[in-house]
């Protein structure tokens, strides 16, 4: 079994399409997507057209949420791009090309469960919108509510932030482990970082690929600039939105 896991794509179509080349390179088929697909990034149709035709499997993200429903608990400069966003997939192509984008968006689980694998956009505990930071191991009792609503593996995304969190209430980064990670009989939840924009100070899109029991976190480069500039001109996406994907931050 060979599988990608790709999760916060955010409407950066350079870091989707450097992606997607990746995982075709390694002949790797299965794709699943953790969710925001939209959101932040000048490319929400054509990121939402790649996903729903590359990926078996995609659950709902709190971006993917907000453009469909009403935003709750944005930033000014989120909830300006989801309206802009939302903008962009009421309006752009032919009436079916819209309704599918629609009907795909409002059709995606929120979890989705393989066995004793668990896949969800934040957590196991709140799919959609709760955050699992590395700095929460401290947290003893969220850790211990999370774990005990996991059988073996939670997949999640959501913070951007790559990495694998152990019952012992460890967080190792992908560059601690050598970007690999062995599955054992451990529970564990794996944060496979975001395509679209990382914020752990790489700026590479990161994703991870599943081969059996072995996790592989993947960073690939893209020409971050372009899609920068793509932000730049769009006067409803703040330049921030640019200035960090530069950064990964
Ligand atoms: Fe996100």
């Amino acid at each position: 079994m060979k599988r990608a896991l790709i999760s916060d794509i955010h409407a950066n179509l350079e870091a989707l399409s450097a992606v997607l080349a990746d995982i075709r390179n390694q002949e790797i088929r299965e794709i699943y997507c953790l969710g925001d697909i939209v959101g932040y990034g000048p490319n929400p149709c054509e990121c939402l057209d790649q996903v729903i035709r590359h990926s078996q499997v995609t659950i709902l993200g709190n971006h993917d949420q907000a453009a469909l429903f009403d935003p709750d608990g944005f930033n000014p400069v989120a909830l300006q791009a989801v309206y802009w966003t939302r903008e962009q997939l009421e309006g752009r192509g032919d009436s079916s090309r819209i309704h599918k984008r629609w009907d795909y968006l409002g059709e995606l689980p929120r979890t989705h469960n393989d066995g004793n694998s668990l896949y969800v956009h934040g957590s196991a505990r709140e799919p959609t919108n709760e955050y699992v930071f590395p700095e929460d191991v401290y947290n003893q009792r969220k850790m211990d509510a999370l774990f005990s609503r996991i059988d073996r593996y939670c997949f999640q995304g959501h913070t951007h932030i790559p990495g694998v969190f152990t019952t012992d209430r460890e967080f190792h980064s992908p560059e601690e482990i050598s970007y690999q990670y062995r599955l054992g009989t451990d529970c564990i939840m794996v944060n496979v970082g975001s395509v679209g924009q990382p914020r752990d100070n790489d700026p590479r899109a990161c994703y991870v690929i599943q081969e059996d029991d072995v996790l592989t976190f993947r960073r690939v480069e893209y020409d971050v600039n372009v899609t920068a500039d793509k932000i730049y001109a769009i006067n409803d996406l703040d330049n921030m939105l640019g200035d960090r994907l530069k950064s990964g931050r």
